[in-house]
């Protein structure tokens, strides 16, 4: 069973700089709702009970912004505004999901996993990461299900522009075992255009094994000076773990950068 889901939001996001200078990007709205409350919808809808947002001290804002019922209850009792109680309730709901871990300086994916060590109970956990928006089907939740049958990591996969490989994480597909799904060979963190395996790119939803702490202590700086998940994963699968491939069927909306974030509106809109 997969109960909790992590959330890495300690990132500078200097992609959507001036935006980011003064504000927490995964606050910034979506179509009027902040973006990472698409995330966690994705996550209680697909039946986490417990969602861990790595944080830093540069991103209180966001704790500050789950943990403000307080503020909402002063004023729905003076100003009984539908809209505002809707919002009250909301936020009362989120706030029973979610504890805070830090990350103080940015060092990587891997090393926000790291931080939260001591909070993860089961032999598996979701990671989700926040630029990653995929609307019309819960990716988790599809997820989730075939980890319930097979009982092994999985990651989400899209296949991508073959000139845009360096962006991502690149599979390198070992079988199919069916037309979505397929068994991971290996797994390369923003190859160039020559070395890249395939145009299968890693997505940000992961169901990883808790083992996977034993394999991100002893890692080392990868790509860009930083410590990748990507890199902790690729040694497991030296190993002999298991990792499955998923290609999800929603749409992916890329919302780390401008010109991404500005379509994912104008895209969520529409539905
Ligand atoms: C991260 C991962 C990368 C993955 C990507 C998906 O990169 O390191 O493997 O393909 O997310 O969005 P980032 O977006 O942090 O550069």
């Amino acid at each position: 069973m997969i109960r909790q889901a992590i959330i890495p939001l300690a990132g500078l996001g200097t992609r959507l700089l001036p935006l980011t200078s003064v504000f927490a990007k995964e606050l910034l709205p979506i179509n009027g709702k902040p973006g990472i409350e698409y995330i966690l919808d994705e996550c209680i809808e697909a039946g986490i009970k417990e969602v861990v947002f790595i944080i830093s001290k540069k991103k209180e804002m966001i704790k500050k912004y789950f943990n403000n019922d307080q503020f909402y209850k002063k004023i729905i009792t003076s100003k009984k505004d539908p809209r505002i109680l809707h919002e009250y309730k909301k936020i009362k709901k989120y706030k029973k999901f979610i504890k805070f871990v830090y990350q103080n300086k940015p060092k990587g994916t891997g090393d926000a996993v790291l931080k939260t060590k001591n909070i993860i109970k089961d032999k598996f956990f979701l990671m989700l990461l926040p630029d990653d928006l995929i609307i019309n089907k819960n990716c988790s939740k599809a997820m989730i299900s075939i980890h319930n049958k097979k009982k092994c990591s999985i990651m989400a996969s899209m296949k991508v522009n073959k000139k845009t490989v360096s962006r991502w994480g690149i599979y390198s597909k070992k079988n199919n075992i069916n037309k979505d799904n397929f068994f991971i060979k290996d797994v390369i963190e923003k190859p160039n255009i020559k070395s890249a395996p395939s145009n299968n790119a890693v997505i940000g939803r992961y169901i990883l094994p808790k083992k996977i702490f034993l394999k991100l202590k002893k890692l080392k700086k990868g790509k860009g000076g930083e410590i990748h998940i990507t890199d902790a994963i690729r040694n497991l699968i030296k190993e002999n773990e298991k990792f499955i491939g998923h290609s999800f069927k929603g749409k992916y909306l890329d919302c780390g950068t401008m010109s991404g974030y500005i379509k994912s509106s104008l895209e969520i809109s529409r539905t």
